[in-house]
């Protein structure tokens, strides 16, 4: 079934009607989801669901077999991953090439003045000796918000698995696309790591008006985070909507929730 979504504003991402195979085995069936600007929308499901295969698609990693995908008012169906990217298409693991000698601040500062020159139209050919002004202090907030802050100094190469996911997290928050595509951000975070990561993710969302399009399963982060929730099971979309709608989607509560 599906609920009815809170759409006010016309979206920025539209997808209708996914279809993706593997071989003979479907694993989208008749997909649609929306992200509304500046909305977090997060997808659910069991392991195996079709969640990975979706963000997949709306990244343009591969064609689809059947629908169509709207991106900013524009058909983006048939064009490839890096032409997304440059209309706005976030997506934490295309962006986030953490360079292993340099240090966990010199990687944001790399992230933050790549955003600038493409934002002004420059032709990338000159670097920067010093970074611009504004560099540093948007460096610092991003190390402090996502607790990066002792780690600053550090090669990232000798960062903790836990501690690169949040390297990878504030390089995709740095580069400031429309969308931001977070394929379980929080995996593999202690709790508290979790909730800070989350609080960042809303933060950053509420200051610069940023979509994101996540899968997380931790239900707290979920229900923390989401304007808008999706439940996909056997790469189907079971219910849609307002988050506390979508939980008590009997649907929902019997194929997902409910093992919880
Ligand atoms: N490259 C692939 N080739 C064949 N089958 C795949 C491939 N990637 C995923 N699958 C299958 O597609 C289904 C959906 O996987 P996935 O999108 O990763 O789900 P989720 O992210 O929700 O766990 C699963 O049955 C998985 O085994
Ligand atoms: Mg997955």
């Amino acid at each position: 079934m599906s609920l009815s979504a809170p759409s006010s504003a016309a979206p920025l991402l539209a997808a209708r009607g996914l279809v993706k195979f593997y071989g003979k085995t479907q694993v989208l069936h008749d997909v649609s989801i929306d992200v509304a600007p500046g909305e977090a929308h997060v997808v659910i499901g069991p392991n195996g669901a079709g969640k990975t295969t979706l963000f997949k698609a709306v990244s343009g990693e591969f064609p689809v077999d059947g629908g169509e995908i709207r991106f900013d008012d524009g058909n983006v169906t048939k064009l490839a991953g890096w032409q997304r990217v440059r209309r706005g298409v976030g997506r934490s693991f295309q962006v986030a090439r953490i360079f292993g000698e340099m240090t966990t601040a010199e990687n944001l500062i790399v992230a933050v003045e790549a955003r600038e020159r493409r934002t002004r139209g420059g032709f990338g050919l000159t670097f920067r000796i010093s970074p611009r002004h504004g560099t540093l202090a948007e460096v610092r907030r991003l190390l402090d918000g996502l607790g990066l802050g002792p780690r600053a100094d550090d090669p990232a190469k000798l960062l903790s698995h836990g501690d690169k996911k949040r390297l990878e997290l504030a390089m995709s928050l740095a580069l400031r696309p429309k969308l931001i595509m977070l394929d379980e951000p929080t995996a593999g975070m202690s709790p508290g790591d979790r909730t800070a990561a989350a609080e960042l993710i809303d933060e950053t969302r509420r200051a610069h008006g940023l979509a994101f399009l996540l899968t997380e399963h931790d239900m707290g982060v979920v229900f923390g985070l989401a304007q808008r929730l999706t439940v996909l099971h056997h790469g189907r979309v079971i219910a849609s909507g307002e988050p506390a709608a979508v939980r008590d989607d009997p649907t929902v509560k019997e194929v997902y929730l409910g093992h919880g």
